[in-house]
């Protein structure tokens, strides 16, 4: 299988949404001097070059960060704007957490295709980093809760191409398991919105999970998705 590769896609309007979230909400997470545990199931590359054949073939980064930059659409005390104004390197979700987290914290990457695990190794390093060339869901699972003194405060990541169809029906499983083996960690879901609906009973199930958590979505205008969404479960309580 895995046949989807983010460089295709990377720096579109749905990773603008994505990581706009992403980088507001790590933020606000470092207020807290606590020590965070990150984690991500599907880490991607890390860092997608914009010049690439692939990355100009679909021109979603173009319709989308690119887009939003000449428009100067992203407004500069969001902390994403600081992310993307190098227009040549798009940084993935794992580069946004390491310039945003903090030595005390740890960052786990979980990345199961050969050559985005390759170039993950070669952008995210530190004393503080952790690369798994494995599958997300089951190590994941493996990996959790945080043993001391790991930090027991932390965030999940969850974006997964969709590749395959029972990935909408087995997230919500897979989040609950999350949350009975550590309840402290805030999970973020990314789901596409497309045509066929799929996203609609996974996002009613998170829902069933935690009442609380209402989706982020984002519609676009000239895609072939037609949005973007983001579920928040057990998200931190900020005054
Ligand atoms: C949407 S991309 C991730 C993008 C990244 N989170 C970002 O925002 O920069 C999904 C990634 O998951 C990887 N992948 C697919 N199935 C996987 C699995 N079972 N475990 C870990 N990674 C997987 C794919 O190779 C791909 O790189």
């Amino acid at each position: 299988m895995l046949s989807y590769q983010h460089h295709y896609h990377a720096g579109g309007q749905a990773d603008v949404h994505k990581h706009m979230a992403l980088c507001a909400l790590l933020t606000e997470m470092v207020q807290d001097p606590t020590p965070i545990t990150y984690v991500e199931t599907h880490a991607g590359r890390g860092l997608y070059d914009l010049t690439t054949p692939e990355a100009q073939k679909t021109g979603e980064a173009e319709r989308g960060v690119l887009d939003m930059l000449k428009r100067r659409a992203i407004p500069n005390t969001h902390p994403y704007f600081k992310m993307v104004h190098d227009r040549k390197h798009y940084p993935g979700s794992p580069v946004i957490a390491q310039r945003i987290l903090r030595q005390t914290d740890q960052i786990h990457l979980l990345e199961l295709h050969p050559q985005e695990f390759k170039h993950l190794q070669s952008c995210v390093r530190g004393n503080n980093v952790f690369l798994y060339h494995e599958d997300g869901y089951d190590t994941l699972l493996e990996m959790i809760p945080p043993a001391p003194p790991t930090p027991v405060r932390g965030l999940v990541l969850i974006d997964p191409s969709y590749e395959i169809k029972s990935e909408y029906s087995f997230i919500p499983q897979f989040v609950e398991e999350v949350q009975t083996l550590w309840p402290q960690a805030t999970v973020m879901v990314w789901y596409p919105i497309l045509e066929a609906g799929l996203h609609v009973d996974m996002v009613k199930a998170l829902q069933a999970l935690h009442p609380a958590a209402i989706p982020a979505e984002a519609m676009f205008t000239n895609e072939r998705a037609l949005g973007s969404g983001i579920l928040l479960l057990n998200a931190p309580a900020y005054p």
